[in-house]
């Protein structure tokens, strides 16, 4: 690896120990991952905020970093929390977990970083332009802001993200530079008229079925209509992420590196082309319904994190019916939305008809001991993906309408 002298300095301590630890770490990363040098990013996104996720040795080098006098030096959002800070009691979160995820939460503010804790950092928090060099990580966040606003950030875990944020550098790789940004196999929507892209749940099984196709390489997509939302690319994003490990995809007019073909595969040909039928709709809403039906123990919408429109549109189809007797029925949303649904009353609407709005956290990152859910129902490609190996549930997946009627009936088909 080759360092400026700056970079040199920041190695020797010259500005503590906490810069010349990350350095080291970013170093070794660099030359594990064939970098010639570091680069200048200019935010990140930490993803190591969850005890559950780092764990003791994630608190003891969160912990470690504040100690050496750690700081981040680039403007750094914050990934959900293991608890809702203001409610974890009535969730029935362990308090000695709880007071963990407290030292973590108080680690990452001591090192500086911006408390907005939500996953979908793209939608509220601070946003970077197209073309910015950045160091993101959580992967539907990373495959978000790569695809769908251009900014560059490599795929970043938990350590590297702190080191990044305390140094301002990154190993200049993968998705940072341009060639490696070109999209490989293209991936066409076979009679885009035959789908139902009104349905919500059809974006990711899309993004389900991309990462499936896409085998590790860049997917371009063609077919997706021009009245694709952010919202839906939300959940696109976090399904292809995770069934692919996909932190870019493109498609074609919709997302800003493929305006047209040639920008998209930059001048070259595809490797493959594949189509997405109706059939493989189908087949990916299968296999993310792992239960059969039945009795439903929890509904949960927002992963990643509902935007403020998506929980007015559940508002909507509640339209003041209660949640049955039985049925926990979660929205998971970060302190800004929280903050205008309060403010616009939508909070209550959704408190009088037994909806929970949990702020700044992640269901998946919450010690669940003293909760048994046997099945569950959800809008998200990610949670039902995720949910029968870290929950244990069985998970019906379908559409926020899909959602509401088995919250209400306390019951649910699978489709
Ligand atoms: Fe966010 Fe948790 Fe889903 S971190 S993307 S709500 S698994």
């Amino acid at each position: 690896m080759r360092l400026t002298d700056e970079e040199k300095r920041m190695l020797d301590g010259k500005y503590g120990k906490a810069v010349a630890m990350a350095m080291t770490i970013l170093s070794k990363l660099g030359e594990l991952y064939g970098a010639e040098e570091l680069m200048p990013i200019s935010q990140v996104h930490l993803d190591g905020c969850s005890f559950k996720a780092v764990g003791e040795a994630g608190l003891e080098f969160t912990e470690k970093m504040v100690d050496y006098g750690g700081k981040v030096c680039v403007p750094a959002t914050t990934n959900p929390i293991s608890r809702d800070m203001k409610r974890w009691r009535e969730f029935r979160i362990p308090p000695a977990f709880a007071e963990k995820s407290r030292r973590l939460e108080d680690a990452c503010m001591r090192l500086g970083a911006v408390p907005t804790w939500t996953c979908a950092p793209y939608l509220y928090g601070i946003v970077p332009r197209f073309g910015q060099q950045i160091a993101w990580a959580e992967s539907n966040a990373i495959n978000f802001v790569n695809s769908v606003i251009g900014a560059r950030t490599a795929r970043y875990g938990d350590f590297a993200d702190i080191c990044a944020a305390v140094t301002g550098r990154v190993p200049k790789f993968s998705l940072h530079l341009t060639e490696n940004r070109r999209g490989e196999v293209l991936l066409k929507i076979k009679n885009p008229r035959l789908f139902d892209f009104n349905d919500d749940s059809t974006y990711p099984l899309i993004g389900y079925i991309v990462g499936d196709m896409a085998q590790g390489r860049i997917p371009v997509i063609e077919g997706m209509p021009e009245s694709t939302t952010p919202d839906h690319l939300k959940g696109l994003s976090a399904a292809a992420a995770s069934s692919g490990n996909v932190a870019l995809f493109h498609i074609l007019e919709i997302t800003p590196e493929a305006f047209t073909y040639e920008a998209a595969f930059q001048g070259k040909q595809p490797l493959l082309i594949q189509e997405i039928s109706e059939e493989e709709i189908l087949k990916a809403r299968q296999s993310l319904n792992t239960g059969e039906g039945g009795q439903v123990d929890l509904v949960i919408i927002g992963c990643p994190h509902a935007s403020y429109s998506e929980v007015e549109k559940l508002v909507q189809i509640m339209n003041g019916k209660k949640v049955r007797k039985g049925v926990e029925f979660w929205v998971q949303t970060n302190r800004t939305v929280h903050r205008w649904l309060e403010q616009t009353g939508l909070l209550d609407a959704l408190s009088a008809s037994g909806v929970k709005v949990l702020e700044d956290t992640c269901v998946l990152n919450w010690a669940l001991d003293n909760w048994q859910f046997r099945l569950l129902v959800t809008n998200s490609g990610k949670f039902a993906h995720y949910a029968p190996g870290i929950m244990g549930s069985r998970v019906v997946f379908g559409g926020i309408e899909k959602c509401v009627e088995a919250a209400v009936t306390g019951e649910v088909r699978r489709a």
